[in-house]
């Protein structure tokens, strides 16, 4: 443990000159005036005074040294057969462009523009173009509907809007045009100009005046040879802004700066991943999500490796031996995904007969997170592919790793169920209720020591008092992570659950309270509760509990079915909501707060103990009666 110890006890002696180390492999326009400055922001903030651009960084530095032959984006789509491969004078050229596009719609630094896209090449040219224009971009998942694009739209009030005809998933072609328009139509904010690249899956009506066809603009532009120079940023100025549950249905705008959230990642592939610039890193994931922003897009390229933009599912697309197809033909040395996803394949090749297909030598590493990763995975994935199985802990909020375990300092002791131990950037600390340190092996509220990471979240968009409330008011001088666990003997963190109505579908995150609120809307409904069930593939599946109002004359069957299509409609597919219960009463206290864990426990059919302050114990007999009717 020799090294990690040593470098964690020298980012703890002397953060600042930690980070002013690590600041040094990042290309500055001005140096920052104060490494940490404890009088700015919230909590601080990192690398004040400094002036930097993202995309330079990602994209011209690389091609100003040489480079520009090497590929950036390696594209394989195996759900449209589609293959391409961006090197980064490609890329560059390509960023350039639709930046041009964007100044030309009237875009400039500091204005937001969402970006409504697939898992195609262009996302990222996308992120990237608003990165060099100083723009703020803020990426909206495919998989959720029109009502939370809207959201969105309404709390960043983009200028513009990037999107794409269609995304493809392995059951049907996902029009997003119709989406963009119902959500422009539902939002009081509405972009001046929609950038829509068009895929030949599905072209899409273009609205005269406003729509703007993505590629002939690109075209346009490099015919043109047009040149768009990264515009210098403050350090401390969005980067991006990316929406994530929270405990209500208005979700939490997460805002990453520029400075330390380049001076984290380029850390990160370098001691965390053990990544040389040059290779080729997966991040099995989704641009919608955090780690397609850190993993896919920002950090591989920050790093000068090459990333790959995979538009498919671990099974399928089509069949369970994609990843290994990717890995051998692309020559990948780190994957890193979401436990699901190798649930998923193990239980389509539980005896790994498609790895088998496969050279997978220069796969060195393979890291999970998202959700928690248990320990039948984590052994099945080190069976079969014979490479240090590393889990790592983090949020949307932090941007990269809290926990790990660091291979590029020291491979050290893998103990299933546990994503090792805490990173330089973190004083990781578990309390109980009262605040107080609880001892070793003890489960409490996992908590960090302000101030945060560089790369981690300076606040919330527009929302400080949200973010004091949410995260720095319950655990005075700590960033309260909403996780519960406990740490070893050993500095080891076990990750066990949320201390919120967070749940965790498929390594997506998802807020029960926001799928209460569509159930509570229908007008049948008198009262209701979301709550998470396991699941064997998924990690945890929603399930909805619902008291109907008295004198409702449907049947329960068809309000039940209404309830699906109705999450569906306003959260989206990815909610994966297809579980409603109708039951008579719900189980409470005694002073009416619904007894949500032990119905939990019912459901996962785990032994529990009667509540103390339960009202009226019959009621747990009767949802037993109700999930067993359902199947469950
Ligand atoms: N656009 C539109 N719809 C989408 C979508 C997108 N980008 N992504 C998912 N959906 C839809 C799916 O089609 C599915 O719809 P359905 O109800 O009609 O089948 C629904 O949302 C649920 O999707 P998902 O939870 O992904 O389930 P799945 O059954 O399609 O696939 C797994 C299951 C395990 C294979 C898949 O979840 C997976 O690969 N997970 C990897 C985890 C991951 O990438 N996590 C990100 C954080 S690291
Ligand atoms: P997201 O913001 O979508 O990345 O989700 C973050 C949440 O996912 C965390 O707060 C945890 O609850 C959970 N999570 C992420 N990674 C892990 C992990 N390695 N182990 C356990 N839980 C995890």
């Amino acid at each position: 443990m020799a090294a990690y110890k040593e470098v964690y006890e020298g980012w703890k002696q002397n953060p600042e000159e930690f980070w002013a180390n690590a600041a040094k492999k990042i290309s500055w326009h001005k140096p920052a005036d104060k490494i940490f400055d404890a009088n700015a922001g919230t909590y601080g903030r990192w690398f004040a005074g400094a002036e930097c651009n993202t995309c330079y960084n990602a994209v011209d530095r690389h091609v100003n040294a040489g480079h520009g032959q090497r590929d950036a984006i390696i594209y394989d789509s195996p759900i449209t057969g589609h293959k391409e491969t961006y090197t980064y004078n490609d890329l560059k050229m390509q960023t350039q462009a639709l930046a041009a596009v964007l100044l030309d719609s009237g875009v400039e630094k500091g204005d937001r523009v969402i970006i409504y896209m697939p898992m195609i090449p262009q996302a990222v040219i996308a992120m990237l173009a608003c990165a060099r224009i100083g723009a703020v971009h803020s990426v909206v998942f495919g998989g959720f509907a029109a009502n939370e694009l809207a959201t969105r739209l309404n709390d960043a009030k983009p200028k513009a809007i990037i999107s794409a005809s269609c995304g493809v998933e392995p059951n049907r072609i996902v029009a997003y045009k119709p989406l963009l328009d119902e959500a422009i139509e539902l939002a009081t904010h509405k972009p001046e100009k929609c950038i829509v690249f068009q895929r030949k899956e599905l072209v899409c009506d273009l609205k005269e005046g406003r729509d703007i066809n993505y590629h002939a603009a690109i075209v346009d532009e490099i015919e043109r040879h047009r040149v768009v120079d990264c515009v210098p940023v403050m350090a401390t100025d969005p980067l991006y802004i990316l929406y994530t549950s929270g405990t209500t249905g208005q979700p939490k705008g997460v805002v990453r700066d520029n400075g330390g959230h380049m001076v984290a990642l380029q850390w990160s592939m370098e001691y965390l991943y053990g990544i040389k610039p040059g290779e080729v890193f997966w991040a099995a994931s989704d641009v919608g999500w955090v780690v397609g922003h850190s993993y896919i897009v920002y950090a591989p390229l920050i790093y000068g490796a090459t990333t790959v933009v995979f538009e498919g599912k671990p099974v399928g697309t089509p069949d369970a031996g994609t990843f290994w197809r990717v890995i051998n033909e692309h020559n990948v040395v780190a994957l890193f995904t979401a436990p699901t996803a190798f649930r998923a394949i193990k239980k389509e090749d539980p005896n790994g007969e498609f790895i088998k297909k496969y050279d997978l030598s220069m796969l060195r590493t393979l890291f999970l997170a998202g959700e928690r990763a248990d320990p039948d995975t984590v052994q099945w994935a080190e069976d079969m592919l014979k490479v240090p199985v590393i889990d790592h802990w983090w949020q949307t909020e932090t941007g990269w790793a809290i926990a790990a375990n660091p291979v590029g300092i020291e491979l050290m002791p893998i103990v299933h169920g546990s994503p090792t131990v805490a990173m330089p950037g973190y004083d990781v600390q578990i309390v109980g209720a009262d605040g107080h340190p609880v001892p070793a092996n003890e489960m409490g509220n996992i908590v960090i020591k302000l101030p945060l990471a560089p790369g981690n979240l300076p606040g919330l968009w527009h929302n400080d008092e949200r973010f004091k409330s949410s995260y720095l008011d319950e655990f005075p001088g700590y960033y309260q992570t909403g996780d519960a666990g406990y740490m070893d003997e050993n500095g080891y963190l076990y990750i066990m659950s949320r201390t919120d109505d967070i749940i965790n579908v498929a390594g997506h995150r998802l807020s029960t309270g926001a799928m209460e609120e569509v159930l509570a809307a229908h007008p049948d409904v008198a009262e209701c509760a979301v709550i998470g069930i396991a699941d064997k593939l998924k990690g945890q599946l929603p399930a909805g509990f619902v008291v109907l109002k008295s004198g409702v004359d449907r049947t329960p069957m068809d309000i039940e079915k209404e309830l699906i299509k109705l999450v569906r409609e306003k959260i989206g597919p990815v909610a994966a909501f297809k579980i409603a219960v109708t039951v008579d009463r719900l189980p409470k206290t005694r002073s009416g707060k619904i007894l949500r864990g032990t119905m939990r426990a019912i459901a996962d059919h785990e032994e529990y103990k009667m509540p103390a302050t339960i009202d009226d114990p019959t009621i747990l007999s009767e949802i037993e009666d109700a999930l067993r009717e359902h199947g469950i």
